[in-house]
């Protein structure tokens, strides 16, 4: 399947290559608001052609599916575009600012035939499949903590004065939107809808929270969620039931994952070895699923999005981070 980029950040590189990887997606166009930039990504790549005007890329017969990674607040209006023009658009995380915004985003893209997605790397690969069908081994679930605590070079520029994109309000940023959705899909993904959900952030200047601790309450369960792009961390990821606990060594990717069992404490390695550029997984799937009009799996990917972004607009809401998107 043919497909177009928007954005041309290190990312856009980064699923460009896991699509070479795939086999399954052929880049043939890119999207920069800059010649400049567009020209240079479509260089590098062999994409046949490179575009200025969204618009006018949005209508073109080239391709059939487009990559969107530009910043947070700006993913709706570009989807739309694409969808209206009957395109199938892989959106980057956080999909959207709002469910609102979601809740369009679908029906314009049921109402065009195609499909939208977000794209989160680590619910496509081998090593999230392994743990989904192990989870039972654990027994009864009882806690679980999921960190994602990453200190960004952008801070730096945020504690010299300047707003980088992903610390501002005005680009729907903060840590629980660009980092805490990803151990928020693993809880998700594992073990469904909260019934509860409550957020404790540390609130930046900008208004968006520079860490925070997510605290998901499921029958007999807690799941706690860390993030933060203000400091670092080495704790790994764990979930305890009565029988045995895991182990991942990172949220996204998960690279390793170990069972020790309660009562014996013997451990043991489920995870295998999968590829570096782990976008590949992502872009396999969803073009499998475009393919085959794989409407089930489709509709999976969808409900998560929908329960992860209630989730952090839940979350936002407790403490008063509001985004310029809503405002
Ligand atoms: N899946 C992952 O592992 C992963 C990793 C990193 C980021 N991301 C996601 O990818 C997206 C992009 O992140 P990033 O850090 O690359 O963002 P960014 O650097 O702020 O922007 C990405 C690109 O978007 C374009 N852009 C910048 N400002 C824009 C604006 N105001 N309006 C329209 N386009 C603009 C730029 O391309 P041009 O100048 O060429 O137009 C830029 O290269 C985010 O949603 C982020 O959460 C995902």
């Amino acid at each position: 399947m043919n497909f177009a980029t928007v954005g041309t950040g290190w990312i856009t590189e980064s699923f460009i290559q896991a699509a070479r990887l795939s086999e399954q997606l052929h880049l043939v166009s890119v999207f920069s608001r800059t010649e400049e930039k567009g020209k240079k990504l479509a260089d590098q790549y062999n994409a046949s052609s490179y575009y200025t005007d969204i618009e006018e890329m949005a209508k073109s017969k080239e391709f059939e599916a487009v990559y969107i990674a530009s910043p947070n607040s700006v993913h709706f209006e570009q989807a739309l575009t694409f969808l209206r023009n009957k395109k199938h658009v892989i959106c980057e995380k956080p999909i959207f600012s709002t469910t609102a915004e979601l809740e369009e985003a679908y029906k314009t893209a049921e109402e065009n035939g195609v499909y939208l997605f977000e794209a989160i790397r680590n619910i496509h690969t081998p090593n999230f499949k392994i743990l989904k069908e192990k989870l039972h081994e654990a027994g009864k679930l009882r806690s679980a903590i999921l960190p994602y605590i990453q200190y960004s070079s952008r801070y730096d520029l945020f504690l010299q004065g300047e707003e980088p994109n992903i610390f501002s309000a005005k680009y729907s940023g903060g840590a629980l939107a660009d980092l805490g959705v990803y151990p928020l899909y693993l809880a998700v993904g594992l073990f469904g809808e909260p019934n509860k959900v409550t957020y404790h952030p540390v609130i930046l200047r900008s208004g968006v929270d520079g860490s925070g601790t997510l605290v998901l309450e499921y029958d007999e369960f807690v799941c706690t969620i860390l993030c933060s792009k203000i400091s670092h961390s080495a704790l790994p990821c764990e979930i305890h039931g009565e029988k045995g606990t895991f182990v991942l060594e990172d949220a996204a990717p998960i690279t390793e994952i170990q069972f020790i069992d309660s009562h014996t404490k013997e451990s043991q390695i489920l995870s295998v070895e999968q590829e570096e550029q782990n976008m590949v997984y992502e872009g396999i799937n969803i073009a499998e699923i475009i393919e085959s009009k794989n409407d089930e799996e489709y509709k999976r990917l969808k409900h998560w999005s929908e329960i992860v972004l209630r989730i952090t607009e839940e979350a936002r809401k407790q403490n008063n981070i509001i985004f310029d998107a809503e405002k």
